[in-house]
């Protein structure tokens, strides 16, 4: 049976966020694997008696989507943090697309900062939108509940409070937010917009 592998990260000393905080983050990060690969278990077990087990199944299939978007939501966030701060290029075709669909960089900027402060739990995106080009900016609430059919995630700024409360206290997020646009590796998210077909 396959199974889903456990990434690993190289994420250096940042801006605000801990260490401490991203070791345990990471360790979060780990459960979302191991549980997406668990219910895979659980389903293919389950499914060999699916009518008496159809309860179980449909609330287990249900479950699904929140282990392996958990999990992927994740690898975007911390492969962004990799190698440090780097700053999107003025010729990069992504800022090209970000300004054709928001008139300027910071325009767009200020709209995914204030989607980040969206009451509750749950994920800022900037997405691809693979059926036309097109970039979007969402909320995702949760883990899944939000990702939008054919777009393909191209930035995931984590919005649960165990992702700054450590470090910023509740009332904290906004420099939150800030802090993790000052870590970003930007040539990562180019690299993510440039995939996603
Ligand atoms: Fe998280």
């Amino acid at each position: 049976m396959h199974t889903f592998e456990e990434k690993k990260f190289n994420i250096p000393e940042l801006k605000g966020i801990s260490k401490k905080n991203i070791e345990e983050h990471l360790k979060l990060y780990a459960g979302y694997v191991k549980h997406a690969n668990l219910i895979q278990e659980h389903i293919t077990e389950l499914s060999k008696d699916s009518e008496k087990y159809a309860y179980e199944l449909g609330e287990i299939n249900r479950r699904f989507g929140f282990e392996f978007c958990g999990m992927r939501n994740h690898e975007y966030y911390f492969s962004a943090l990799e190698s440090g701060a780097k700053n999107l290029s003025d010729k990069s075709e992504l800022k090209k697309a970000i300004e054709k669909e928001w008139g300027s960089f910071d325009g767009w900027l200020a709209r995914f900062k204030a989607v980040a402060l969206t009451r509750g739990i749950g994920w800022a995106i900037l997405s691809k939108d693979t059926e036309t080009g097109r970039l979007l900016t969402h909320w995702v609430d949760e883990q899944h509940l939000g990702h939008l059919v054919s777009t393909t995630p191209v930035l995931a700024l984590d919005m649960w409070e165990h992702s700054f409360v450590a470090d910023y206290q509740p009332s904290g997020k906004k420099k939150y937010v800030e802090d993790f646009f000052a870590n970003l590796n930007w040539e990562v998210i180019e690299s993510n917009f440039a995939k996603a077909q």
